[in-house]
């Protein structure tokens, strides 16, 4: 009922807040066998890591992820693999604030709705915090489906604002990660050009104390075709129901998405061909999923990302007791959430992915 645990054959339970200990995740339902180290993990954990860049969040987490268990000699046994990473750097004070007052765009006044009772530091359970967790079971996943059938799973910022990128299909990793230059890629979108103004506009926004939003594309390629129920499981609608899970996300769309209402039939369909005996589309404006099952192509994700709802300039709200104030968040906070929200985004379409994938494996 609590809604803590996402999948069906790969479980993934989170349990932890902002200013807590730590949090954890439980993995149930992983294969044995599968290669796994700490250092697996921690790729994408340092890729979510606040303070990793001069345009994200200046708080300082190590984010050290410690296996407690379900990996023997480095590999998977099959049991639950249990994940803690603790938190390290929680200035409680800075959010003192947040304590009577409620912020606008986040889930302060919510949460009282619902519980009566709230850990006010940081935002607590809806803290963005609470994706570490997540993001390490994306990287088992990751394990999972590369070792099962070569899955492979990318994503990258395609809009900040109104700078808009063009990204190529066959993106990599690597592209994501570096700049041509060799310098960080600190905003992850492979456009170099665009790239650049987007950090241009999140230090302007910065300055203005303010913060903007954008969108982040998440490609999956090999995912062998049948993978999805055809009703209330369907592939794209976990896969929604994954990406709309993160915080922040205000839409989610696949292929050529919200376009193709206003095309025709003639035009949206792409066409079927059989290339060395392999059933494929010319083009992929369906984004890898038909009925729900996929494809064999690409599956092709978008995520709107609103932005960051506390600001340092004063906004009008409320107080718990319902008198007008006003509220200015103090305390570190991501000016744009798109560079953060790549690895998360990726994790949890790797765990979508590597959930449908054993449910297939138990069907055939
Ligand atoms: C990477 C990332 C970092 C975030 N950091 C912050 C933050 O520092 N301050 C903030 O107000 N919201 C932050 N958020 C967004 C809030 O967690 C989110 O807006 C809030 O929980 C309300 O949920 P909703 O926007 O999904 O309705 C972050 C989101 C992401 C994806």
């Amino acid at each position: 009922m609590a809604g803590s645990t996402f999948g069906t054959a790969f479980r993934v339970t989170t349990a932890g807040e902002s200013h807590g200990p730590g949090n954890v995740v439980i993995v149930d339902g992983c294969p044995a066998g599968i290669e796994l180290s700490e250092a697996d993990l921690q790729v994408d954990l340092d890729r979510r890591r606040p303070g990793q860049s001069k345009i994200v969040t200046q708080r300082k987490e190590e984010d050290r992820a410690e296996i407690l268990s379900g990996v023997f000699e480095g590999r998977t046994t099959g049991t639950p693999i249990a994940v803690l990473v603790r938190n390290e750097d929680q200035k409680s004070r800075d959010y003192a604030d947040i304590a009577e007052k409620y912020r606008p765009g986040h889930a302060d006044y919510t949460f009282d709705a619902k519980y009566g009772v709230r850990d006010y530091r940081g935002g607590g359970r809806s803290s963005a915090r609470e994706t570490v967790a997540r993001t390490a079971a994306g990287a088992i996943a990751k394990k999972l489906i590369a070792q099962a059938f070569g899955g492979e799973v990318v994503g990258y910022v395609t809009a900040v604002g109104d700078v808009i990128a063009t990204i190529p299909p066959e993106v990599t990793l690597a592209q994501v990660e570096t700049l041509p230059s060799g310098e960080p890629n600190v905003v992850r979108c492979p456009d170099p050009i665009a790239a650049a103004k987007m950090v241009a506009l999140i230090e302007k926004v910065r300055k203005d104390q303010d913060s903007i939003g954008g969108v982040a594309e998440v490609v999956a390629r090999n995912v062998p075709a049948g993978l999805g129920e055809p009703v209330f499981d369907k592939l794209k609608a976990d896969l929604a129901k994954a990406l709309f899970s993160l915080p922040a996300v205000v839409g989610v769309e696949y292929g050529a998405g919200f376009s193709l209402a206003t095309m025709r039939g003639s035009e949206a369909n792409d066409v079927i061909v059989a290339e060395d005996g392999v059933v494929r589309t010319e083009t992929n404006r369906h984004g890898g999923m038909l009925g729900g099952i996929s494809s064999g192509m690409p599956i092709v994700l978008r995520a709107a990302v609103k932005p960051t709802s506390s600001l340092p300039r004063e906004q009008r709200t409320i107080t718990k007791s319902l008198e007008p104030t006003t509220i200015r968040t103090r305390g570190r906070h991501d000016p744009c959430l798109l560079p953060r929200f790549v690895p998360m985004a990726e994790a949890m379409v790797a765990i979508t992915i590597a959930d449908h994938w054993l449910r297939q494996c138990a069907q055939r």
